[in-house]
């Protein structure tokens, strides 16, 4: 099992080897004083995120939106919302962006638009208007929804009566969030056109947002009964989206400097992603999100692992992986609040085969906030992992009084601030892991073997011509012998004990370790 290959002497694109960063825009730094995050407190903390290391920024959206869903509710593609700054702001953030090295990606939703969209507002006007074929309407009577699919969010039926026209609109998501209809040339082409205004102003690409949604039977039929009241985001996937994603990557690649994007594929299957990749004609990267619901457990890790790379096989289809984002709780959270897990889950991301995903505020090992019910905000119960970042230790963590939600646990401790005070932080050890992959092509797209190890550790060896690394995760609580038969030095350890030094053949309780194969001071 060694997975994707990067053929020797070639240079891999940044979107293979690089380490994407999620930018929460409302929760990573404030500059305005109101309390919610904004374009210019995220130029503001560019030097943190330099200073970690992280190649690639991809930005929760942005855009102008009536806020139903924070943002995934657009209101219009090509302007910023004033709650972040204005197009102006944008430009100063992306030159600065690239001025370090770094890339920027966009959130680009297409499968459904804000209900005060111009697109909606025309559509909804009348069932002659020009754009009604844009959305989904069906006929029907006003108590009888068209399908038994139901919408995220509200667990209400997929479908809302419009009173004026008599007819019924679809919404996978909040009746706010009507669905466009990609079967409508118009529509293919003016979500062309959103892309191409972001690839002209220098966006290196995006993350798509539940494209897997965007192809629909024509016939909308219903669902199985053994599929009625689940979540219907796992539950499409049509073989017309991926002549709409080959459409979709055409115009990605009328532009020059290697653009890309990156589809929430929100199927849970290696199996079922992999196919979005098409035979290189669609997606650059889809979304792995079996691990956002798996165990802290070796067996689960190896069998994801190997059942990832069996899917998207030896070829060009490369793997992503995710452990927190803005919609599910942080993994420190469930992995049960443990700091030694969180630093053992931070060594096996960044070393696993594949592009790594980091959600803003793990790099200093955050947990969710508790959130009181009069300070709830999101219609899905996700404020928890959307909580500002605390960047210093003081009271105000660098946020004006009372930001837009409360702080997750120990701000003080984990802030930014603090942290970077301490070589021992989790926030040192995220930047001595990117450091890691930076200097060894083995560690950012070298092959990846399964290593023998005792049960409740899973080991591995990625390599790259003679450079090779070897990774060791205990996910027990207890120490335990991993004799390697070779001699290594240990490159980074996440409780940051022997660094440096040679290895001595045994885990620490709940310890992930990086070594390189070689007597002590062995730097590959
Ligand atoms: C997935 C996004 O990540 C989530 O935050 C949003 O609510 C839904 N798509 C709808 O756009």
């Amino acid at each position: 099992m060694t997975g994707p290959r990067v053929p020797p002497g070639t240079e891999p694109p940044w979107w293979r080897s690089g380490v994407v960063y999620q930018v929460y825009p409302r929760s990573f730094a404030d500059s305005s004083g109101d309390g919610v995050g904004d374009l210019e407190g995220i130029r503001s903390r560019l030097d943190h995120l330099s200073w970690l290391g992280v190649d690639v920024l991809w930005l929760s959206p942005i855009y102008r939106s009536p806020m139903a869903d924070a943002g995934y509710d657009i209101a219009d593609h090509c302007d910023i919302d004033p709650l972040f700054g204005d197009l102006p702001a944008f430009d100063r953030l992306l030159a600065d962006v690239h001025d370090r090295g770094m890339r920027l990606m966009l959130d680009w939703v297409p499968n459904h638009t804000s209900d005060q969209h111009p697109w909606f507002r025309d559509s909804r006007a009348s069932r002659s208007s020009p754009r009604r074929n844009w959305y989904l309407w069906r006929d029907g009577d006003p108590g009888t929804p068209p399908n038994n699919w139901l919408a995220q969010f509200t667990g209400g039926p997929a479908w809302t009566w419009d009173e004026r026209t008599a007819q019924w609109y679809l919404h996978l998501f909040l009746p706010e969030q009507p669905d466009l209809n990609w079967a409508e040339p118009a529509v293919r082409e003016a979500m062309h056109e959103v892309l191409r205004f972001w690839l002209r102003r220098g966006v290196d690409g995006f993350r798509a947002d539940v494209v897997h949604l965007i192809g629909k039977d024509p016939d909308l039929p219903d669902h199985p009964p053994e599929l009625v009241g689940t979540n219907v985001v796992h539950t499409h996937d049509l073989p017309v989206t991926h002549e709409l994603l080959r459409g979709i990557r055409a115009v990605l690649d009328e532009f020059p400097g290697d653009r890309a994007m990156v589809g929430e594929v929100n199927l849970r299957s290696p199996a079922l992603i992999a196919p979005y990749y098409g035979a290189g004609d669609e997606l650059h990267l889809a979304f792995n999100f079996v691990p956002l619901s798996g165990p802290w457990d070796a067996g689960f890790w190896r069998s994801v692992v190997e059942e990832t790379l069996a899917a998207l096989g030896p070829g060009e289809a490369w793997p992503t992986w995710v452990l927190s984002n803005h919609d599910n709780p942080r993994h420190r959270t469930r992995y049960g609040g443990s700091e030694a897990r969180a630093r053992a889950a931070a060594v096996l991301l960044l070393t696993l085969p594949g592009t790594p995903f980091l959600y803003a505020g793990e790099e200093l090992g955050l947990e969710d906030a508790v959130v009181p019910p009069d300070r709830q905000v999101d219609p899905g119960g996700r404020d928890g992992c959307r909580a500002p970042l605390p960047w210093t230790a003081d009271a105000g963590h660098g946020w004006p009084p009372e930001p837009w939600l409360p702080f997750p646990p120990d701000a003080a401790a984990r802030s930014a601030a603090a942290q970077r005070e301490d070589p021992t932080s989790v926030l040192h050890l995220y930047r001595r892991l990117l450091a890691a992959r930076r200097g060894s092509p083995a560690l950012a797209t070298g092959t990846w073997a399964a290593a023998p190890a005792p049960d409740g550790v899973l080991a591995y060896t990625r390599q790259t011509g003679d450079d090779r690394r070897i990774v060791a995760v205990n996910f027990t609580d207890a120490p335990v012998g991993l004799p390697l038969g070779e001699p290594a030095t240990v490159g980074i350890s996440s409780s940051a004990r022997g660094e440096g030094g040679a290895w001595t053949g045994s885990l620490g309780p709940g310890e992930a370790v990086v070594l390189v194969p070689g007597g002590a001071g062995a730097t590959g």
